[in-house]
């Protein structure tokens, strides 16, 4: 059944579609993927790693260009995404960038794909925040053939432990303000994210018949910049903001 937070998180994405034109647009033009606010780049995080002749699905894919960067290292893309409006986007960047892969309308928590038709599942702010764990990931696992890898970049559980509790108010701050236990749904005024504590996370990849490979947790190199007025580099510098989970289904 879709959530509530589908619906809304379509609206919400709709109407940012319009600001993440530029971002998408450079994203697509770079052939040196970085990844995150703050852009790190891809020697130091490794989403890319062995995707040549991987069939991958982007989960929640926005304007594609992670796609775009799967397509070019020789893997087969395949994006899916909830907003008829960033996917409007990414087939003007296709057209552009004269590259092509499907794209589809719908949601990442119930795909319209067969079982095991993927040899990688990735998400960088899509379906990583946007779905309900409990739900995309056990689709993830549905989606991946045995050996397949599920990666997958969000914000670190510490982030929105941190986020005031007016989400009005930024940046976030240097103390624990929010629950971790209970922690899952994030109802802010124009959309709904998730996000679980790392016990909750490992048990769910575990249960949905992943082996863990690596947690990153990102550090942003001195210096560096960001468009996103939540955080500042001071924090980040101090503790991982985002994350980064690498699984592998088991044979
Ligand atoms: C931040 S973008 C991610 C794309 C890109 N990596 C980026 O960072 O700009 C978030 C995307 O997730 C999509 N999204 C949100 N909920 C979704 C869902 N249930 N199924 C598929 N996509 C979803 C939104 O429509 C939006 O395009």
């Amino acid at each position: 059944m879709t959530g509530d937070h589908v619906l809304r998180n379509r609206v919400a994405w709709n109407a940012y579609a319009e600001e993440f034109r530029d971002p998408g647009h450079r994203a697509w033009s770079s052939d040196e993927p970085t990844w995150g606010i703050w852009g790190i780049p891809e020697a130091g995080v490794g989403m890319l790693e062995g995707v040549d002749g991987n069939d991958a699905i982007e989960l929640g894919c926005g304007t594609a260009y992670v796609s775009a960067w799967l397509a070019r290292r020789g893997a087969r893309p395949v994006g899916i995404d909830n907003s008829p409006k960033q996917l409007e986007s990414a087939r003007g960047f296709q057209a552009e960038f004269d590259l092509r892969f499907p794209l589809v309308h719908g949601d990442a928590e119930h795909t319209p794909f067969p079982d095991a038709q993927f040899d990688l599942a990735i998400s960088e702010y899509g379906a990583a925040i946007w779905c309900d764990p409990y739900v995309w990931i056990p689709e993830a696992a549905r989606l991946l053939r045995p050996g397949g890898r599920l990666v997958y970049l969000s914000h670190s559980p510490l982030t929105m432990l941190c986020s005031p509790l007016d989400d009005e108010v930024v940046p976030i701050e240097d103390r624990l303000i929010r629950d971790q236990f209970g922690m899952h749904r994030f109802d802010w005024s124009d959309a709904t994210e998730f996000q679980v504590s790392h016990g909750e996370t490992i048990r769910l990849l575990h249960d949905c018949g992943f082996e863990i490979e690596d947690l990153l947790e990102l550090q942003p190199a001195e210096g560096s910049t960001t468009n996103a007025d939540w955080i500042t580099l001071e924090w980040a510098r101090r503790w991982p903001c985002e994350d980064v989970w690498k699984a592998r289904k088991r044979p």
